[in-house]
């Protein structure tokens, strides 16, 4: 008997790899405003929002500006990203993706969105699978970012599903702990050192099933 109802994924770095385009767009105005951005420092910025990913930008270059440059370049690395998501097709769904989801759906499993990301529409309407899915908790419904659980639980009460029969997909540390806060069972996705909080860690979709799901389930005897 399976204890989970539904299942709440993150997007970036878990349906797509979109954390390739983030930091192309953040390359080009670090270039333009002189700071030395590298992958390294990327990794820094999954699962965090836009303004709080500039923040740290500016924290890496030494610099203090002011809230309406802040907002100006925040704006242009957006319309930079959109330029390139906008270009995204179905083939950029991670492996395995789609095959869970339908095993999910077969077993009446609600599945949701919970992302920082206010381009959240926009990447799944291009990679055609906007219909997908029973809600979607974003960063255009939600005002606390990550690790804080509110996006999670957000997608937990669209679904209409208590939190304690919530499984979490998550890439980022700080994602993992607001499943953890939101009282979810969290599923890592990525690296066993990285994001070793989790209830379990698998290296990508295509690494899960409904049968696997039962077993860590039991595994952790929730
Ligand atoms: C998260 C990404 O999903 O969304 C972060 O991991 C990103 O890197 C954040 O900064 C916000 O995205 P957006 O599309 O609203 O700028
Ligand atoms: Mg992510």
């Amino acid at each position: 008997m399976m204890h989970t109802a539904a299942c709440i994924f993150d997007l970036d770095g878990v349906i797509v790899d979109t954390a390739r385009y983030h930091f192309l767009a953040w390359k080009r105005l670090t270039d333009m405003i002189g700071i030395h951005f590298t992958e390294e420092d990327n990794e820094r910025l999954k699962g965090v929002s836009r303004m709080a990913s500039l923040e740290i930008i500016l924290e890496i270059g030494g610099r203090k500006i002011e809230e309406s440059q802040k907002h100006e370049y925040a704006e242009l690395k957006n319309k930079w990203y959109v330029d390139y998501i906008s270009k995204m097709t179905p083939d950029e769904i991670l492996p395995g993706c789609l095959e869970f989801i339908k095993e999910l759906k077969g077993a009446n499993v609600r599945v949701a969105i919970g992302s920082a990301s206010k381009n959240t529409p926009l990447i799944l309407e291009r990679v055609g699978i906007l219909e997908l899915f029973d809600a979607i908790a974003d960063g255009n419904n939600v005002k606390k970012a990550k690790p804080d659980p509110e996006v999670f639980i957000k997608a937990a009460e669209m679904v209409g599903i208590e939190p304690g029969r919530c499984t979490v997909f998550e890439d980022a540390v700080a994602g993992i702990q607001a499943a953890l806060n939101a009282g979810m069972l969290c599923v890592g996705v990525g690296s066993p050192v990285i994001l070793k909080k989790a209830h379990f860690v698998i290296r990508g979709l295509d690494d899960m099933s409904l049968s696997k799901l039962i077993e860590i389930e039991k595994g952790i005897r929730i």
